[in-house]
């Protein structure tokens, strides 16, 4: 991945280069979104188109996120000693089949996963694992596959090499990643660095969708039917490490809405208990796998169940991934809006790079948060950046109202009378040629943003033009599927000021000579800041905390200079 990510790294070379880096740019995740949310009929055409895309060698969603998936079911999560010893473990698991990759990583110990070519051989594995009986504690007699490999003729003595080597599931601190951007000769070649320093790895990938299986063998003991799906940023191709894992519980391939009736002869029903409303059947079924993860899910802990939240949720931390994990049901809207970033993310390079880029900026300077609160979300910034991109001149991403005109039959889906009805085949969207620079992007942004009506104005992805405000609300942004929902609700015009205030001191520090250009090494063998690397310093404005206090400071002399920068330029663009 990493070294196809270099052929990204190069300046933008214009719309051929633009279209060899899509074909080449290659993602942990490919297509790994898909969907459950169109009728059967419309799923199996989606399935037949997608295989014969697969001919041509582009896989599509659909079909990549069923390889991920089954590639999860016949796969293992160990718990190993530091010391393991890598062939030892090998020689002994392969008595059961043939494995196809295994990797090791550490969170609270050392894990490996494991995956196997046959599900033959985690039956057997399974069969031969035994009960714990050296624990004094009583314990929970559920199988699953998260083992602990006992052994200890596989460990090495503390002089040996255990020859394992651990993926990172970590990002790179922000004091480190910005000495690596420093050493970076262009600005654009800094986005790139970035990206691929924070997007998630394949191993990383791989373990989100083990971890849903994992998940999905509890569920099974009450739905032995049900998948459960990775959504949100572990699947749109905007996750980086250490985001959550969003989970989707499908129950739809049991519920039978697609059953035909016969026209004629006897027809046998399940009965079924009714509830009030789905969502109470949400809230129950929650209620119910919330307590099953909490006390028999072996390292699932912090159990929260959040029933009367606008969509219900069971959060909790797995804590064998590391993963911060957030399982709801009946959220097939979000499902859609994780298909629609990722359709976006593939489309043209330089969407994911920007996204990358704004996110990892706004985390830095505290704009985004990992609790809840009056913050901007990651996917609220998200839409921000594909508005913006709407709004390029060519726009280099089409709106979602063209992606719904482009939909064929097949794609067809509206979920609780909300249509998410978009294109799904890539090669029915043209695009327009633009060859920003990712730089000349990066910074247009921050311009966009320093000088966006926000008090009047709302963003909007499906008509990629700003609207009229429809409520009252600091920051508005249209939900792109559920139109009457505001998806930054929560922000209050504290933060949205914040945010607005760094995007215009970014902006001007962007357009400094002592700023833009590489600056060479400090004392020592520490590169200088520069470039992307200073906008993720801590900022001036950062301080800001309130309207109220601004107003009382009188502004800094950076700052009116900033602006002054701001509004000469705003004036030779419209002279
Ligand atoms: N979502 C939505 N409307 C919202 C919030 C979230 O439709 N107001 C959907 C989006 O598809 C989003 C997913 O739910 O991607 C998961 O939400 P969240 O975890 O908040 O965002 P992520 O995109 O996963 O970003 P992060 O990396 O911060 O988790
Ligand atoms: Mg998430």
């Amino acid at each position: 991945m990493a070294s196809s990510l270099t052929v990204c790294r190069l300046h933008m070379r214009g719309r051929s280069w633009l279209v060899q880096c899509l074909q080449k740019v290659e993602t942990c995740l490919h297509r790994g979104v898909g969907t459950n949310t169109v009728p059967a009929q419309a799923e199996a055409t989606r399935k037949d188109e997608s295989d014969e895309k697969e001919k041509d060698g582009r896989k599509s969603l659909y079909v990549v996120q069923a390889e991920r998936q089954e590639q999860a079911e016949r796969s293992v999560l160990i718990s190993c000693h530091s010391r393991t010893n890598e062939k030892k473990f090998l020689k002994y698991l392969s008595r059961h089949g043939d494995i196809k990759k295994h990797f090791f990583y550490e969170s609270y110990g050392i894990y490996a996963v494991v995956e196997f070519a046959n599900q033959d051989s985690v039956a057997s594995l399974l069969e031969e694992a035994a009960i714990p009986s050296d624990s004094h504690d009583s314990m929970v007699p559920f199988k699953s596959r998260l083992l602990s490999l006992r052994n200890v003729s596989s460990v090495d003595s503390p002089n040996q090499q255990s020859g394992y080597q651990c993926q990172p599931q970590t990002t790179t601190p922000i004091n480190e990643l910005i000495q690596r951007l420093s050493r970076e000769e262009t600005i654009d070649q800094q986005i790139t660095s970035l990206t691929e320093a924070y997007q998630l790895t394949e191993e990383n990938s791989r373990l989100r969708f083990l971890v849903c299986s994992l998940l999905k063998d509890i569920a099974a003991a009450y739905f032995p039917e049900c998948t459960i799906k990775p959504f949100g940023s572990s699947v749109n191709g905007f996750g980086k490490l250490g985001s959550d894992l969003d989970m989707f519980l499908d129950l739809d391939g049991i519920s039978g809405r697609n059953v035909k009736m016969p026209k004629s002869g006897p027809l046998l029903e399940y009965q079924m208990k009714r509830a009030n409303s789905e969502r109470a059947v949400t809230q129950s079924i929650l209620s119910v796998i919330g307590k099953c993860v909490d006390q028999f899910g072996p390292g699932c802990i912090g159990v929260q169940k959040i029933l009367n939240a606008r969509c219900p949720l069971v959060r909790f931390s797995h804590q064998p991934s590391g993963f911060q994990c957030d399982l709801t049901t009946n959220n097939r809207v979000a499902m859609k809006s994780t298909e629609l970033l990722y359709l976006y993310g593939e489309l043209d390079p330089r969407v994911r790079c920007l996204v990358f880029t704004v996110r990892c900026w706004a985390r830095a300077h505290g704009v985004t948060s990992s609790i809840p609160g009056a913050w901007i979300t990651n996917f609220s910034l998200t839409v921000m950046v594909l508005f913006f991109l709407q709004r390029r001149s060519p726009p280099i991403i089409p709106t979602l109202d063209h992606l719904r005109d482009l939909a064929g039959p097949a794609d067809k889906s509206v979920i609780e009378g909300n249509d998410c009805t978009f294109v799904s085949d890539f090669s029915k969207i043209q695009l327009h040629s633009n060859t920003e620079t990712l730089e000349q992007l990066l910074c247009g942004f921050f311009e966009f943003y320093a000088t966006f009506p926000f008090t009047r104005m709302s963003i909007n992805i499906r008509k990629g033009k700003e609207q009229n405000k429809p409520e009252v609300a600091p920051l508005h942004i249209q939900n792109p599927f559920e139109t009457s929902l505001n998806v930054s609700k929560n922000v209050n015009t504290a933060q949205l000021d914040r945010f607005v205030a760094l995007c215009q001191e970014s902006a001007w520090l962007l357009q400094q000579n002592g700023t833009n250009t590489p600056t060479g090494l400090k004392g020592g063998n520490t590169p200088t800041p520069w470039g992307l690397a200073s906008l993720l310093q801590p900022s001036q404005v950062a301080g800001i905390k309130s309207r109220k206090k601004r107003k009382r400071e009188p502004a800094s002399e950076r700052i009116k200079s900033l602006l002054e920068s701001l509004k000469n330029k705003n004036q030779q663009k419209t002279s």
